[in-house]
């Protein structure tokens, strides 16, 4: 059984993210998403649980899907999940360096292979920072995010801030 660990901070999750899912449950048995802290990153928009509950709305069409949100390090739940491989998305080249590096701590860490998949053109762009900057401001994102994490923004912004 072959099982892909995709972490992330999904903060929030968008359709660039659910397309590196929905690929990776072609090419894994089934595949364990974790909404995990950054500590790179300051003040997250959504707590661990509401990315959580927006992400199984999401994803609610994929039966090889589980997600999980926790604050621990990333081996660690690979080795609680017994992952095969961690799989990431890439968007552009600069995604690479930083990417590289992590796949590299971990697999120092726990041996553990990372393994990457090039989003589409379509969704290079996508990034949750700006989605959370363009929501903030009033803008529309619905052409770049599952109508649940939609109507969370939504909420989240209502009234202005
Ligand atoms: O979506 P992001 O912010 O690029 O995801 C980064 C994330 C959450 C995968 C990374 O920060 C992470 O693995 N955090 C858990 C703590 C950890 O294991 N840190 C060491 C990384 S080498």
């Amino acid at each position: 059984m072959t099982i892909a660990l995709i972490p992330g901070s999904f903060d929030p999750f968008h359709n660039g993210h659910l397309e590196v899912v929905e690929r990776a449950t072609r090419l894994f048995d089934s595949v364990v998403v974790a909404a995990l802290r950054n500590p790179q990153k300051s003040q997250p928009l959504f707590d661990l649980e509401e990315r959580q509950e927006m992400m199984a709305e999401a994803m609610a069409h994929l039966p090889t899907v589980t997600i999980v949100s926790v604050s621990t390090l990333l081996v660690e739940v690979a080795r609680e999940v017994g992952a095969t491989a961690i799989v990431k998305g890439l968007r552009v080249v600069t995604d690479f360096e930083n990417e590289l590096q992590m796949a590299q701590m971990n697999r120092s860490l726990s041996g553990v292979e990372t393994l990457f998949i090039p989003t589409s053109a379509g969704h290079s762009f996508i990034a949750s920072r700006l989605l959370r900057e363009v929501a903030r401001y009033g803008g529309d994102v619905s052409a770049f995010v599952p109508p649940a994490v939609d109507r969370r923004l939504r909420q989240k912004f209502a009234g202005g801030s």
